[in-house]
């Protein structure tokens, strides 16, 4: 007998305020939560260590099989491995940003990415967080959101959120802006799985909800369905 998992698909542009609401979501149902844009950036940074573009793919396909990102969770928080060892602080930035979003178009970094993200879902009830898991990763799960909010808000998000950690501090919110959103199209115009709405996932405009309306919207929403 086969045992149904709860997966639960959050996508959205960047700065939407995903991390954040996937987050209290799981934390609220006691189940997984899984950053997958973390995968990504833990391979572009990889990629800039070794002075490899993050878009060139003929020499990111080559990484791949020597490459291992996995993921581990330590009380709810979520570590990202790479090689074995823990990158999570340092993919923080934009410059990594910049990068996953990157090295995210070559297929066979989404190819590989999938495969692992899949594997979770089928051996665990997550809240998996990214562009295209409801779309691409896991198109089964009938738990599907996509969050967003309009640029300028998620640019003063993003901009908030890295001066708190003191990162960034010379940048202005029109540069965060125009980051968020060439990242946006970059995510949105790939040929491979790219970050789009699909009609049966919920659409939820988080720019004049506060977050724990979100987080409440999302967890009525779930609770309807199961
Ligand atoms: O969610 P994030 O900002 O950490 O993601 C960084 C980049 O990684 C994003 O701009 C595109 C890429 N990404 C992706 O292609 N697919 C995902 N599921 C998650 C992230």
């Amino acid at each position: 007998m086969s045992m149904e998992r709860l997966n639960i698909a959050i996508d959205g542009p960047a700065g939407a305020g995903k991390s954040t609401i996937s987050k209290a979501v799981a934390q609220e149902l006691g189940i997984l939560y899984l950053d997958t844009g973390a995968m990504y950036r833990a391979l572009a940074l990889k990629a800039i260590r070794l002075g490899i573009d993050p878009n060139d793919a003929s020499r990111v396909v080559p990484m791949l099989p020597g490459t291992s990102v996995s993921v581990r969770s330590e009380g709810g928080v979520q570590r990202t491995l790479l090689d074995g060892e823990d990158v999570s602080g340092e993919i923080r930035t934009q410059q990594i940003a910049k990068g996953a979003s990157d090295i995210g178009v070559i297929p066979e970094v989404r190819v590989k990415l999938a495969e692992c993200q899949r594997e979770i879902a089928k051996n665990a009830d997550v809240v998996m967080e990214g562009r295209e898991i409801g779309s691409y990763v896991i198109p089964q799960t009938p738990y599907k959101f996509y969050v967003t909010a309009s640029s300028d808000e998620r640019a003063a998000r993003r901009l908030r959120e890295l001066h708190a950690k003191g990162l960034e501090l010379d940048k202005t919110h029109g540069q965060m802006k125009a980051e968020i959103e060439a990242r946006d199209h970059t995510d949105s115009h790939r040929a491979t799985a790219p970050l789009i709405r699909v009609p049966d996932a919920v659409y939820v405009d988080t720019t004049d909800m506060s977050l724990d309306e979100a987080v409440n919207f999302v967890l009525a929403r779930i609770r309807r369905k199961s």
